[in-house]
């Protein structure tokens, strides 16, 4: 099993658990964290982090895998 995993919110954002290290374009990091939420919705004032937006916004998106 992998140590680190993706869920994916209903209407929100990808919530990545474990020890992950976010980069921006430059390589530079952002603070390290074991859960990081990620903006899916592309509304958040805070990107790349999901900061709430996404409800006012009435993001909507609940895909499945198939297996
Ligand atoms: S997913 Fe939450 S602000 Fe975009």
């Amino acid at each position: 099993m992998a140590d680190v995993s993706i869920n994916i919110r209903d209407n929100g954002p990808y919530l990545v658990k474990g020890g992950v290290v976010v980069l921006d374009a430059d390589g530079n990091s952002y603070e390290v964290k074991d859960m990081v939420a990620l903006c899916r919705c592309g509304h958040s004032a805070n990107k790349p982090f999901c900061d709430g937006t996404h409800k006012t916004a009435e993001f909507q998106s609940a895909p499945r895998a198939n297996g």
